[in-house]
This record gives structure tokens, C-alpha cells and sequence, in this order.
């Protein structure tokens, strides 16, 4: 278990380097799986779901290595094609490997994968579009086992623009015979980031970035080297804090364009937001109006990651906020716990609306998943006096160094680790 303490109530100043981003590097590890040699990955987040990717690649076959912040990914030789069971129920974006092994080794079994638990999170669209491509799926009890022939392409249509789907479709189509399309293809950066990749790994892409992504598959793919991108949701998860605490916050390398939702946000509430070059530089007077309606939406609309961040922020704006989560159907958790606060926030349904309070009590909180957890931290920074957030490990499998990118902006957080009973 792990103790955030925090001494809320301070303005923030300082500067935050911001890591690579996780959802990014996680489809790019899978990747690595459909080439022979080595893939190389700069700026990669070294937090626990890249920890658990690098354990289920190395099960798999591969030699992995780090050399600082750069991930080597040898897959030479692959062994397996089952991913461990213990590690698929940890991480939900395990699922994307079904595609990465039915593209290398014609089959993959996978125990229905885990993650955080902010809803139901099926994975029908993920097997229905490996299914039209050539694989055969058969699920024994906690077990999916996928099979092909060989993977050929296919016209796909998503009923829902699923980050993982597309992925999984990609990672299956970059080998497979013909021409895969995708339509209403999701549309996120990180899809984005792992066309990048795969076309320098030899594959052939065109449509990224847009809801319809054609693919031609090739034969071959070779090993290649690429610096991933900052990630998004952390860094607005600090612009967020900044926006909420007030202060000033300066991150030197910002993926300005891909938080365009957040420039809009600080317009409404009249703080400042200077964009230079790859560069952002924040200011907050810490006081600022309610947001009548925000929805959560596939990219670029406002992502359901940065949406309990968001709640925190609202917490102490003037008048009434209405957010409605649009994506996942329970990720309120971090908002019923900011009652503890003294906050006012009601939630039905989808919906959750706050009547802004001028003042915050600092409490004992409890993390229930990553980002929820992650917005913990900003209320317990806005709040006034002492506050703990009790983590089982959750905002470490998103964020490698919030407490130091936070005390680095003048934050008072520590950290405190405590062995599980059993083991003390
Ligand atoms: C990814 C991100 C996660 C983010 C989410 C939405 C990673 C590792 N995780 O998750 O941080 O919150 O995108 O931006 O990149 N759905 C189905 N059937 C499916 C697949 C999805 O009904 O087969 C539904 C889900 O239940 C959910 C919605 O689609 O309601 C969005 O899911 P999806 O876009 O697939 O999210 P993930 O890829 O799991």
C-alpha cells in the first residue's frame, strides 16, 4: 500500500518534464512481437503496466533490455504464444496482443484480461473484427484462444471508435493478406503513434489520425527505433492541478496540439495558456467559473482519463459543473470520495454535477484506479490542510514520477510506502 500525504492549499510554481506516454508504448511493445529483430524505444515510462508488458514478452520469448529510458525489445525468437495468466488479469491492454501473436505465430491464447475497474470493458469488438479477418475464436471458461490459418484483410466497421480495437486490428492487418480497412477507426494520437511506428518497421498505412485507416499487407516487418511521445493524460493531469491549486506551471516539452480540450478549458475560466513551440507555460489566480457541460468523448473530444482530474478542479469553481461520462459507465469512484472533502457532488447515472465550494477540508481518501486515483492527489492539493491518499499500487501504473514532478512545482506530497500485512 502506498500513502500519498499531502499539505494542501498551496499554489503551484515550477516546472514539469512530462513522460512518455503510457498508451502509447504499450501497443508499440506489442509490435515489436511481429518482426524477427530489434525494436528500440526511446522515452519509454518505466511504471508498472510496461513492467507487466516487459514480463509477458519475456514469457513469450523475447530478450528485453533497459538502457535508462530506452526499452530494447529483442523478438528474435518466440517461444510462446499464451500470455501468463496472472499478468493479462493485471493489465486490460494485454487484450492488444491478440493480434501482435495471431500476425507472428497463427495463434494466442489469453485469460480475460483485467485492468482498472471503471465498468464492464468487454472485448467483442476486439475478437469480432479478428474473427472477419481469418481467426477462429473459442473461449474456455476464463480462456480466449484465437487461431488462424493465416490473417486476410478485411473490411471492418467498428460499432464504437475503440482505442484497443483499432489497435488490435492494426497489429492483425499489417501482415495479413490484402487490404484491410477500418472505419470509424479511433482517431487518438496513440493509434497515431503506432502507425508511426509500424511504418518504420516496414508497414503500409495511410489513413491514421482520420475514422477510416487503410492497411496493405506486407510480408515482412523489420526492427526499427523511435522516441515516443509525451503523454497526454499526465501532462493534464499537472495542468489541471496547476489550473485548480493556482500558480504557474511551465512544461518544456507539451503535447500542445493534443490538449486543445484543456486550452478551450482554460479560455473559459480566463487563466492564461502560451504555447511555444513544443513548449506550454500555465497561469492560474486559482479562482475561476463553473463549467456548465463537459462530455466525455472518443479523441478529440474530452477524454474520459483526465474526467476525475477535471471533477477535482470543478470541486472549488464558482457555481454549478455537469460532467457526463460518456465512455465508461462507473467512473465516478474519485468523485464520491471527494465528498470527504467536504465537496458537494451528486451523481446519477452517467451524470455528476458539483455546486463549487470556496473551501476544501483535507481527508483520508481512497484510490480506486489510476486516473481516479490521480485526481485524488489534485483534490488533496486544492484542499486545505493535511489529506492521505491510500493507493494499492494504481497511480504507479500510470504515472512514474508524480511526486517528485509535483514537489518539483512546490506541491507539499511525500510518498509512504507500507508492506502488505501479510508480508510485515
Ligand atoms: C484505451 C486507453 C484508456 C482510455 C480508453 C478510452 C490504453 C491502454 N487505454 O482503453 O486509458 O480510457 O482507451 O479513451 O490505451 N468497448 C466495447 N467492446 C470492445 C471494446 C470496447 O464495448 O470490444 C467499449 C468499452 O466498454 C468502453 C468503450 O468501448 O465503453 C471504450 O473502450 P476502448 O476505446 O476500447 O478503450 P481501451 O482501449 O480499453
Amino acid at each position: 500500500m502506498v500513502h500519498y500525504e499531502i499539505e494542501g492549499g498551496h499554489r503551484l510554481e515550477g516546472e514539469c518534464r512530462i513522460q512518455g506516454s503510457k498508451n502509447a508504448v504499450l501497443p508499440m511493445m506489442a509490435a515489436a512481437l511481429l518482426q524477427r529483430g530489434t525494436v528500440i524505444l526511446h522515452n519509454c515510462p518505466r511504471i508498472l503496466d510496461v513492467f507487466c508488458m516487459i514480463r509477458i514478452l519475456e514469457h513469450l520469448g523475447c530478450r528485453v533490455d533497459w538502457d535508462g529510458h530506452t526499452l530494447l525489445i529483442d523478438a528474435y525468437e518466440l517461444r510462446g504464444c499464451a500470455v501468463p495468466r496472472e499478468e493479462a488479469k493485471k493489465m486490460r491492454s494485454s487484450v492488444i496482443l491478440l493480434g501482435a501473436l495471431l500476425g507472428r505465430r497463427r495463434r494466442a491464447v489469453l485469460c480475460c484480461p483485467g485492468g482498472c475497474v471503471i465498468g464492464e470493458r468487454p472485448i467483442d469488438l476486439h475478437l469480432a473484427a479478428l474473427s472477419s479477418m481469418g481467426a477462429e475464436i473459442c473461449q474456455e471458461e476464463e480462456d480466449i484462444c484465437v487461431e488462424t490459418g493465416g490473417l486476410h484483410g478485411a473490411r471492418i466497421c467498428l460499432r464504437f471508435p475503440s482505442v484497443g480495437a483499432t489497435e488490435n486490428i492494426l497489429l492483425g492487418a499489417v501482415l495479413a493478406d490484402g487490404e484491410t480497412v477500418i472505419r470509424n477507426a479511433a482517431r487518438e494520437p496513440e493509434i497515431m503513434e503506432l502507425c508511426r511506428l509500424l511504418r518504420q518497421m516496414g508497414a503500409k498505412i495511410a489513413g491514421d489520425g482520420t475514422a477510416r485507416i487503410c492497411v496493405q499487407g506486407v510480408r515482412k516487418l523489420h526492427g526499427t527505433e523511435i522516441t515516443v511521445m509525451p503523454d497526454r493524460i499526465v501532462a493534464g493531469t499537472y495542468l489541471l492541478a496547476a489550473a485548480g491549486c493556482g500558480g504557474s506551471l511551465y512544461l518544456p516539452e507539451a503535447p500542445v496540439r493534443q490538449l486543445a480540450c484543456l486550452r478551450r478549458l482554460y479560455a473559459c475560466w480566463g487563466m492564461t495558456w502560451r504555447e511555444k513551440g513544443g513548449s506550454l507555460y500555465v497561469q492560474s489566480a486559482g479562482d475561476y467559473p463553473a463549467v456548465r457541460y463537459v462530455e466525455t468523448r472518443p479523441y478529440p473530444g474530452f477524454p474520459t482519463d483526465l474526467q476525475s482530474p477535471l471533477a477535482a478542479v470543478l470541486l472549488k469553481a464558482k457555481g454549478e459543473s455537469c460532467i457526463r461520462e460518456t465512455i465508461f459507465e462507473s467512473r465516478f469512484r474519485a468523485a464520491e470520495e471527494f465528498r470527504k472533502l467536504g465537496a458537494d457532488v451528486q451523481i446519477a447515472g452517467q451524470l455528476c454535477r458539483i455546486r463549487g465550494r470556496e473551501k476544501l477540508r483535507g481527508a483520508v481518501l481512497d484510490a480506486y484506479e489510476l486516473r481516479g486515483g490521480a485526481a485524488l492527489i489534485v483534490a488533496g492539493l486544492m484542499a486545505e490542510g493535511a489529506s492521505v491518499v491510500r493507493d494499492e499500487g494504481f497511480l504507479e501504473r500510470g504515472y512514474e514520477h508524480i511526486v517528485e514532478d509535483l514537489r518539483g512545482a512546490g506541491a507539499a506530497l511525500t510518498c509512504r510506502r507500507s508492506l502488505p500485512t501479510a508480508a510485515k
